[in-house]
């Protein structure tokens, strides 16, 4: 089976498609070259003790260099297992196409040294000389109040260390911008808008987000997993594509890129390569996400109503100039005035690892204008 992103941009497109791969992605022969438009991925972190099995198990010198307490090498080879992968992402992205890749760091102890092993800026170089342009990078902030989480000497000098609160989504396009050139693209791309509150914040280069409370995964499968949480993977999906494009995820875990897309409107193809994560992806990745993700979509609306009514409240009744044409509600810019949310119809199982999706292609049919005068009115 051979995939190529969605071309073009078809108003009346109601259908996206998802594959899951179990196998590595160091060779992606299923994807054609320059065919996906947006990578949202978070790999296997070296020198962090949980992914020490994987990178151990698939190279004995890797295995070798935990044991003899080399640290130095063991980050190289672990950075070096995933090099086939960063060269894969840069083959099927189309010109202009981003890969968002979610990456922490490490501290750890080893032989009695304690250092940080800087995984983001290993993979930053290695993105670079691939011929990735580097954008701005997000710093995801994860703060802590566990007790024990300053490390070192405490109150004295010169021993305490830094904690460790965030990681990095670094951001990286291919090529040249990406252009939207026919009138239908040009269509798609204004129905794809966000809203300029939601601007304000996803395209801030610190993000606040905490493991959302999602229904779709319980908080142990998530910690177990290294799972993302949804929100991050729903925002970069709509930050950087329109509806209807194709999305990667190389590492896929438990599927949160899938489920991200589906919400999205995107088609999408997820590798990973340990089979016995299955069970758990298809736990998440089923015909029942639908309610909770239909959920996190009216959400959207219900936030962006109560931002109306907060902004007419504070500054008047003209200070929203705009309206959207397919909800009645007021907006900041003219480029919302089209923005669509696509609400899921169906997801349809076509195999074990294959998901057909339909959505609602017209806001009378699911009575979100109503939604809104209904809100709009209820606090009069
Ligand atoms: C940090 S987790 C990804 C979590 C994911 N973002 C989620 O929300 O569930 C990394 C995943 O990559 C998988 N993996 C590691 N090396 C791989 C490879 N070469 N090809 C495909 N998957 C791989 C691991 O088994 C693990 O499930």
């Amino acid at each position: 089976m051979r995939y190529n992103g969605v071309k073009g941009l078809p108003v009346d497109m109601i259908h996206t498609s998802h594959s899951i791969i179990l196998k590595s992605s160091e060779a992606m022969s299923e994807i054609t070259a320059e065919s996906v438009d947006v990578v949202v991925t978070s790999p296997p972190y070296p020198m962090i003790e949980m992914w020490d099995e994987l990178f151990a198990g698939r190279d004995d010198q890797i295995a070798s260099a935990l044991r003899d307490n080399d640290g130095n090498l063991a980050f190289r080879l672990m950075h070096e297992q995933m090099y086939p992968v960063w060269g894969e992402l840069y083959r099927v992205l189309k010109n202009g196409g981003i890969a968002c890749i979610n990456i922490g760091d490490a501290t750890r102890t080893v032989d009695g040294v304690f250092r940080l092993y800087p995984n983001h800026s290993y993979i930053l170089n290695y993105c670079l000389d691939l011929g990735f342009s580097n954008l701005t990078n997000i710093i995801w902030r994860k703060q802590t109040n566990a007790p024990n989480k300053f490390m070192g000497s405490g109150m004295l000098p010169a021993g305490a260390y830094v904690t460790l609160e965030h990681e990095y989504i670094l951001i990286f396009r291919k090529g040249t911008k990406r252009e939207f050139k026919t009138a239908s693209e040009k269509f798609n791309r204004q129905q794809s808008a966000f809203f300029w509150e939601e601007r304000n914040v996803w395209h801030s280069d610190v993000w606040d987000v905490k493991g959302t409370p999602q229904n779709m995964l319980d908080k142990s499968c998530r910690n177990r997993s290294g799972a993302f949480p949804f929100e991050i993977a729903y925002r970069l999906i709509n930050m950087f594509s329109t509806k209807g494009d194709m999305v990667l995820d190389p590492f896929l875990g438990v599927g949160t890129t899938i489920l991200a897309s589906m919400a999205s409107c995107r088609s999408s193809i997820g590798y990973e390569i340990n089979p016995g994560l299955y069970k758990t992806i298809s736990s998440v990745v089923n015909e029942n996400a639908i309610d909770s993700l239909n959920e996190y979509l009216r959400n959207r609306l219900i936030k962006h109503i109560s931002f109306v009514k907060e902004r007419l409240l504070k500054e008047g009744k003209n200070a929203l100039k705009h309206t959207n044409s397919n909800y009645g509600f007021p907006v900041v810019t003219s480029q919302e005035t089209k923005l669509f949310i696509n609400y899921l119809a169906s997801i349809q199982k076509r195999s074990d690892l294959e998901f057909e999706v339909s959505y609602l292609t017209d806001a009378a049919l699911d009575h979100r204008p109503s939604l809104f005068m209904s809100l709009m009115g209820s606090e009069k």
